[in-house]
């Protein structure tokens, strides 16, 4: 046998469930090859050795978005994660899968995905063109250099590994996740759009609600930077006016970490804080750090950065 087609015998510890009986892990052994994905190891166990259990896959090559799962703890698709590259990445021929999180779990890895297409379709995730165009009477191409500022985002499979990741999505009810600003910006970005504003509405308080942890940029299989969307509508807050308290706020938060960037070379954590809440709302947190020990931090000496000329330079920007 050549050496591609070497078989390693795998144990595979997979996450079960049922709504009777709730979860339970089951264990799986298997002979895989160094070509074996995680779909094809499940559709063997179902067809050989268990039929009861349940997944979900359709495309088995990173295009359909159907089989989300949790491999090892780290949030993958199925399809396009080789069994023998875990073994040899954990050192260990025994590996975990798991259905994704925050998603409502149905049947063993399978999961609903109701809450996350309602997310998607918040976003309104489809070119709404001239009346012009509709009508036949125009043609509105997209340029290159347009073009090339929306494909990225244009790419997602809809496979919820982000939101699955995402910490944000699980406390805060009003943010809109991950995947539905990647598909929010795709639109926002498009000059041939024709409701860029009510797209404003919808994505601008959102996308201050993220917390910038890199979770969905770390899992996403198409690369598309869900992170970078969010960075990118935040920056249509200025041409927004009927902005929401936590756009503002994020607004000036921004504003203040520039300036004290530019003045300090440092964040000044302090200074920051006071310009981004406000007198009133420091005191409050003032008092309350000084009740949890917490104060001696916020009142950390900062120390004088020697090459503010080379900062200043790099921002692009004077002080004030
Ligand atoms: S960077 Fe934002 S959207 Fe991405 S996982 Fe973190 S909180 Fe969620
Ligand atoms: S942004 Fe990436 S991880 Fe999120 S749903 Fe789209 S393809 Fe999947
Ligand atoms: S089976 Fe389609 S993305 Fe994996």
């Amino acid at each position: 046998m050549s050496e591609n087609l070497q078989e390693q015998e795998v144990i595979f510890k997979i996450k079960r469930f049922n709504p009777e009986k709730g979860f339970w892990w089951q264990e799986y052994k298997l002979k895989v090859d160094r070509f074996t994905q995680f779909t094809e190891a499940l559709r063997r166990i179902k067809s050989e050795q268990d039929p009861t259990l349940s997944y979900r896959a359709s495309c088995h090559m990173a295009v359909c978005g159907s089989c989300g799962m949790k491999i090892n703890g780290e949030p993958r698709l199925a399809c396009k994660t080789l069994v023998l590259d875990v073994v040899k990445k954990y050192n260990s021929n025994i590996v975990t899968i798991e259905p994704m999180d925050y998603f409502r779990p149905i049947k063993d890895l399978i999961v609903d995905w109701d809450e996350f297409y309602d997310r998607m379709f918040k976003v309104k995730p489809r070119l709404y063109p001239s009346k012009e165009v509709l009508e036949g009477k125009a043609e509105h191409r997209l340029k290159p250099e347009d073009q090339k500022e929306l494909w990225k985002f244009a790419q997602c499979i809809w496979c919820g590994l982000c939101v699955s990741a995402c910490p944000s999505v699980r406390i805060d009810p009003e943010f809109l996740g991950p995947a539905a600003h990647a598909k929010g910006y795709r639109f926002l970005a498009d000059p041939r759009d024709t409701i860029t504003e009510e797209r404003m509405k919808i994505l601008i308080d959102s996308s201050w609600r993220c917390t910038y942890c890199y979770q969905c940029f770390n899992v996403c299989p198409r690369d598309i930077e869900p992170v970078t969307a969010i960075k990118k509508t935040r920056s249509f807050t200025k041409l927004y006016k009927e902005k929401s308290e936590v756009a503002e706020r994020g607004e000036k938060h921004t504003e203040a970490i520039f300036e004290s960037i530019l003045k300090t070379g440092k964040i000044a954590e302090a200074a920051v804080y006071l310009k981004t809440y406000g007198i009133l709302q420091s005191l409050v947190d003032l008092i309350y750090m000084s009740k949890t020990g917490k104060l001696k931090y916020a009142l950390v000496q900062e120390r004088y950065v020697q090459n503010i000329d080379e900062i200043k330079k790099i921002m692009g920007g004077e002080s004030k």
